[in-house]
């Protein structure tokens, strides 16, 4: 309490100058008081993330509401303020050993994010999944500036900021597999701080849940060998728990062993998941980022039917074309007595295996994706009012967190809609809704805000992972703002939904800085918080004109779709190769920029690049400037390059010119040989990072007191996981059915393992058709490339030449530049004849 009185005399004062330098020196007495439990593990971020001599630059402190006055009325949640220790005209810098930077907040989210402010606005550097410059971080930590950067204001006693929403989230359920599935706990433990620095004060914590259904279930006499057709794989839980998939099909594919072995892996990676999740939920109390805890939803293993005979125990509908034995999940109707008790015990289970970490948020996803066994408005009410009570049994202060996009399915509409949301109001329940692609597919606006329901406003921006460069930014940086004046009350978060990371960071980013501004007047300054964005991302020296044009032009292009797509398009080699690639379907093929200026941004880029390198003398590049350069190149390679050869392959095939088809058909591979080099010379642009974080999972801890079997087989465990991660980026299911290549990336060896043997068995099967005269058989070509499909699946990565892990040993930057000397020309000639 002491500490906010200290903090009122001095912001109330400051014109006073006796009163100020009394304060002072109170400041002086509390600056280097010990962190509390509350800040004490910003101090660890600190420690983790910045070089030594800014480990003890910060004084974090949790001040009273009453200390901070907002900057304006509606930013009241999370309200922070960062200012220099020596606010009274004596300079900070220099004084080793002693805090220089005062970092109030209201929460330790605010800390966070005031944290991050003076990261960016006094030192220009920021985290970022591909990278940071902290190792060009001044010697000495530098003053907060008089500056505010954003707005040109001159602020001299703090820069105050808060958030318009008490929420900000991130991830949705499916990251967990596209993206977590195999990440150990340094790669959380980044993420984590990742999160802190950008206010995210809400997660969803899924990993791991599989421990507790596990325990659950036996615990009512389910028998081991039935959980084989019930849990899936570890890239493919998110769907499993949602009711949209069951059981695992890998052994089939793998030799991994049978399907008896298999549960001993399913069972072994559960065990090694919640190991971890311990270590994120210990983490996100430290931090106070809210855990949305897994409810009980209700699919169950096929066999509980047996338990519980008498109970409304169904099958739901199919899911993505899946084979009948892996989707019509079994699930307990939740109107049924069994649906209450079983969720109550559940959550009682949980808790007591969760040791203390508790949290009154629950997700349930009831209906992503499926068809509720009835459609009329009393049945859709009765099921809300049945759970919502239930929830309210095992906590009175549950929130029921859902994600909106059941909402999107052809089967609801608003009435329905209204029925089911206000059905958790009318048992006095309360809900969060996340409309998880407010971006692409919002559905706030037709269900009229969501009825009453708490919600979030979120951007997925690239489903199924996709890697393309992509963003709606005239759209994003106004409908929040539209959302939040429609429905004040209950538009209660922002988010972001992404599938998974490593792409689009600015967009991404940015986003985050929504709360922050004030929703009456947001002046989002786009242009302007691009360029401070490239300052901090390649640091203010090399973020010339140049750079600075290209990271323009890309975002009026890439970055500013406006033709309604939902996410990035797929390059064509990613996809089966066809006569026809034109798919205009939603992750189609379409692209809607203006190629020349794309081409143009490359060019800019590129040529700072490779001067910023020479100028370096054989320093490094910061590594998110290595991470464009190669982004960039994929692009114009794969969306540009490989399109138009493509053309020309099929028009000489059209005119039946073996000749021609063989030249064009060695172009093409040669495009997709040349992509592959260069992504394969990029940890994250890698297929090899991947496999190599699958098959490392295999040595996650294990929960204390745990024993594996004695007949388990490591190796065998780890092809396991290896053909998940394989699996989920090619056929995304048991069989190419589908789903398939809707996960498909754009990485290094992926390329040249799976996507150039389909191209060049099409090719070989043009040129046959054309030396025959006769028409291209599709039919032929797919009996080929599912043998080679299924061969792929049952491999291991490494067995082969040139198979690399996290990179090939080549200079990423050396093969951008060979790469645009020779595509240069040729990107801006296709680029001319298409736009
Ligand atoms: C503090 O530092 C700034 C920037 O280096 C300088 O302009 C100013 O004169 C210094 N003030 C004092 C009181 O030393
Ligand atoms: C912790 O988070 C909750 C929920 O956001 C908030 O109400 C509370 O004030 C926070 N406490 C601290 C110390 O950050
Ligand atoms: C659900 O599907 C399984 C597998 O297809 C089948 O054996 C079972 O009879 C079905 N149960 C119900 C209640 O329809
Ligand atoms: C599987 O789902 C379909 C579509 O909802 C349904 O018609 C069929 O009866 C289900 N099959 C089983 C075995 O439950
Ligand atoms: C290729 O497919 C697209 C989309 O299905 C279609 O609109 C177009 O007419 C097709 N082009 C040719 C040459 O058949
Ligand atoms: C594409 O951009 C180029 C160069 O910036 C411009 O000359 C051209 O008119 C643009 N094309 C279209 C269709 O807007
Ligand atoms: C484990 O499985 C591998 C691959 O199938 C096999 O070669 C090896 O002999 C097995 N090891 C043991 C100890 O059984
Ligand atoms: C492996 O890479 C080398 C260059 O590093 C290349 O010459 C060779 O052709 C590649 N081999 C295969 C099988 O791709």
């Amino acid at each position: 309490m002491a500490k906010g009185t200290t903090r009122s005399i001095r912001w109330s004062s400051s014109s006073l100058a006796l009163l100020a330098i009394a304060a002072v020196a109170l400041l002086r007495t509390t600056a280097t008081a010990a962190p509390t439990v509350q800040t004490q593990p910003l101090y660890g971020l600190v420690e983790r993330l910045l070089p030594k001599a800014y480990h003890s630059a910060f004084d974090f402190q949790i001040v009273s509401e009453s200390a901070i006055p907002p900057s304006s009325p509606k930013n009241k949640y999370d309200v922070y303020r960062v200012s220099n220790i020596a606010a009274a005209g004596v300079n900070a810098t220099g004084r080793g050993g002693q805090p220089t930077v005062l970092i109030e907040g209201t929460t330790v989210s605010a800390l966070g994010v005031g944290l991050k402010y003076y990261l960016e606005q006094a030192a220009q550097v920021e985290l970022t999944w591909s990278g940071n410059r902290f190792n060009e971080l001044p010697a000495q930590p530098p003053r907060v500036p008089d500056l505010e950067l954003d707005s040109g204001n001159v602020v001299t006693t703090g820069h105050v900021h808060g958030s318009f929403v008490p929420w900000r989230y991130y991830t949705n359920v499916v990251t967990f597999g596209y993206q977590f599935a195999f990440w150990d706990w340094n790669r959380w433990e980044r993420e984590l701080d990742w999160m802190v620095l950008n206010g995210i004060n809400q997660l969803p914590a899924m990993v791991g849940q599989e421990y507790v259904l596990r325990e659950f279930f036996r615990s009512l006499g389910v028998k081991d060998t039935d959980f084989a057709s019930f849990f899936s794989g570890p890239t493919y839980q998110p769907w499993s728990r949602m009711g949209n998939m069951q059981g695992s099909w890998t052994y089939k594919l793998t030799g991994a062993g049978t399907e008896a072995d298999e549960l001993a892996y399913k069972n072994r990676w559960i065990d090694s998941q919640w190991a971890l999740q311990q270590k994120i939920l210990a983490r996100l109390d430290g931090f106070n980022i809210t855990s949305v805890l897994p409810a009980f939803q209700g699919f169950v293993p096929r066999a509980l039917k047996n338990l519980y005979p008498q109970a409304d125990i169904r099958n739901s509908s199919t899911w993505s074309g899946f084979p009948i034995q892996y989707t019509n999940v079994t699930y307990i109707e939740p109107t049924d007595p069994l649906f209450a008790k079983l969720s109550i015990d559940y959550l009682k289970l949980q808790d007591k295996l969760n040791n203390g970490h508790r949290s009154h948020h629950y997700l349930l996803d009831l209906y992503n994706e499926l068809i509720p066994s009835c459609l009329t408005e009393a049945c859709l009410k009765a099921i809300s009012t049945a759970v919502s009570k239930t929830l309210q049994t095992a906590d009175k202060d549950a929130v029921w967190v859902m994600q909106g996009w059941f909402l999107t399915a052809a089967a609801w509409n608003p009435s329905r809609g209204k029925a089911y949301l206000q059905g958790i109001q009318e048992a006095g329940g309360k809900s969060f809704v996340y409309d998880l692609a407010s971006d692409s597919l919002p559905v706030w606006d037709s269900f009229d805000g969501f009825f009453g329901s708490d919600f979030g406003w979120s951007v997925i921006n690239n489903y199924g992972a996709s890697q393309g460069l992509f963003g709606k930014l005239s759209e994003i940086t106004v409908r929040p703002y539209t959302a939040f004046s429609q429905y004040p009350n209950t538009l209660r978060g922002i988010g972001v939904t992404a599938e998974g990371v490593n792409n689009n960071e600015f967009i991404y980013g940015l986003t985050f800085t929504f709360p922050w501004a004030n929703p009456d007047q947001p002046a989002l300054n786009v242009p302007k918080r691009l360029e401070q964005f490239i300052q901090r991302r390649y640091g203010p020296s090399r973020a010339n004109p140049q750079v600075q044009q290209a990271w323009k032009l890309l975002s009026e292009t890439v970055w500013d779709s406006r033709t309604g797509k939902p996410t990035g398009s797929k390059s064509y080699i990613e996809k089966p190769p066809a006569l026809n690639m034109t798919d205009p379907n939603w992750l189609g093929t379409i692209f809607w920029y203006n190629k020349t200026t794309v081409v143009h941004a490359w060019d800019l880029l590129v040529q700072s690049g490779i001067a910023e390198r020479n100028a370096a003398h054989g320093r490094p590049l910061p590594k998110s400037y290595v991470f464009d350069l190669v982004d960039t190149t994929r692009e114009i390679l794969l969306a540009t390059v490989f399109p138009s050869i493509h053309g020309s392959l099929i028009a000489a095939y059209n005119r039946q010119d073996v000749a021609q088809i063989r030249a064009a058909g060695r172009q093409l591979l040669e495009v997709a040989n040349d992509a592959d080099r260069l992504l394969s010379s990029h940890p994250l642009f890698s297929f090899g990072s991947w496999v190599k974080e699958a098959r490392d999972s295999a040595n996650l801890p294990l929960p204390a007191g745990t024993t594996p079997a004695p007949s388990f087989n490591r190796s065998r465990f780890q092809q396991f996981l290896e053909s998940n991660a394989r699996n989920l980026v090619t056929w995304w299911g048991p069989e190419s059915a589908g789903l398939a290549d809707y996960g498909s990336k754009q990485w290094g060896g992926l390329i040249s393992s799976y996507y150039v043997p389909r191209w060049r068995l099409f090719i070989a099967q043009l040129e046959l058709a054309a030396q025959q005269k006769r028409d291209f058989d599709p039919a032929a070509f797919a009996a080929l490339v599912s043998k080679h499909e299924t061969a792929w699946q049952d491999q291991r990565w490494g067995d082969r030449n040139n198979e690399s892990w996290a990179s090939n040993g080549y200079d990423s930057i050396d093969l951008v530049r060979q790469l645009w000397v020779k595509y240069a020309a040729l990107a801006a000639k296709i680029a001319a004849t298409e736009d």
